[in-house]
């Protein structure tokens, strides 16, 4: 099992990693003061590993309550929200008592934004069960539920006490969501350590390659918790990436969304020369090996309607995430006629 510490201004708490720790998860918990465990998860993922948290909560006297919703970035929404608290409320959770999010990013961030609004907050423990939840959205504390306007639109920062990623749980994905969780790990890559491409398809490396993804986002939150500085730096790909998202009705998954992303802001500074043209050769070589998309077909003039309602935009410019090499990319704070010269530049054809 591997242990990485994540600090925080708001909370500091561990990510353990390692095959069959749900099973384990009652001797994990950092405190066993809560008499009622409530497990969120999706219908996907509740059928295959509920029976097992649960078990493994009431080894130590936990009464258990779930709540299981549709899987699907269509029910982060205020509905399934409200369901949520409403269900919290009738099973007379108190703000001693902890909430287990089971599943990928939608149940991560929903179940973590009930957690932060339940009371005013309850502890939280993040379960990730897929691969992208595992490396990214399971650590840093970003919760959400998104609008008909955008995704993510209504959210809080709100860390978990302890996050149990279960390996063996990410066995049994389909290889489009290992494609899915790659992309998040490509941007690792693009932004901080290039070395992690070395690793990437190395299944017995995998414990190695989510450890090291997470230590990168703990350099990053640990400085810049509430994202006004140098954690923009993991929206690499994002801006661009949330548009394909939203005109996709969210049929792209949000990894795909982000490998597409990255192509196009990468393609722009090739194209502008500020970085070379093996950025884009490395980063287009890496997602096509993981099986990701690097183009969709989409006009800058419908991106960039979508882009004006990203969260990630101030009143008259939006900071872009900027390679320099692969391996380094830096924030830039840019007008939006210059996000949208870039976003232009960034469909045009590939060198
Ligand atoms: N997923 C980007 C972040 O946590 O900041």
């Amino acid at each position: 099992m591997k242990t990485i510490h994540i600090n925080t201004a708001s909370k500091n708490y561990d990510v353990v990693i390692g095959g069959g720790l749900i099973e384990k998860a009652a001797e994990l918990l950092p405190h066993k003061k809560a008499a009622t465990a409530a497990i969120v998860s999706d219908d996907n993922v509740a059928p295959l590993y509920c029976d097992k948290l649960e078990n493994a909560l009431k080894t130590i006297g936990l009464r258990v309550v779930r709540f299981v919703f549709h899987a699907g970035e269509s029910s982060k929404n205020p509905d399934t929200l409200i369901e949520l608290l409403t269900f919290l409320a009738e099973s007379r959770l108190t703000r001693s008592d902890m909430l287990f999010a089971l599943g990928g990013g939608v149940t991560g961030d929903m179940a973590g934004l009930a957690a932060a609004l339940y009371m005013r907050g309850i502890p939280l423990v993040q379960l990730p069960t897929t691969l992208l939840s595992a490396v990214d959205s399971s650590v840093g504390g970003k919760t959400a539920i998104d609008l008909k306007n955008g995704k993510n639109l209504v959210g809080a920062f709100y860390q978990p006490n302890l996050v149990i990623c279960d390996t063996a749980a990410l066995d049994t994905l389909p290889s489009a969501e290992i494609a899915n969780g790659n992309a998040e790990i490509v941007k690792y890559a693009a932004i901080r350590d290039a070395s992690l491409l070395d690793i990437i398809h190395e299944p017995d490396r995998r414990d190695e390659l989510i450890a090291r993804c997470v230590s990168i986002k703990n350099d990053v939150v640990s400085e810049d918790e509430l994202d006004i500085g140098l954690r923009q730096l993991l929206n690499f790909g994002h801006t661009f990436g949330h548009a394909v998202e939203k005109l996709s009705n969210y049929s792209t998954p949000h990894g795909n969304a982000v490998a597409i992303g990255m192509v196009i802001i990468t393609n722009a500074c090739v194209k502008k020369g500020i970085c070379p043209a093996e950025t884009l050769d490395i980063l287009v070589d890496a997602l096509k090996k993981c099986g990701l998309p690097t183009s969709a077909n989409y006009t800058a003039e419908e991106m960039f309607d979508t882009v004006l309602s990203d969260k990630k935009r101030a009143s008259d410019h939006i900071t872009l995430v900027i390679p320099e090499y692969f391996g380094n990319c830096v924030l830039k704070k840019c007008t939006l006629e210059e996000t949208f010269d870039l976003l232009k530049t960034g469909l045009e054809e590939e060198i």
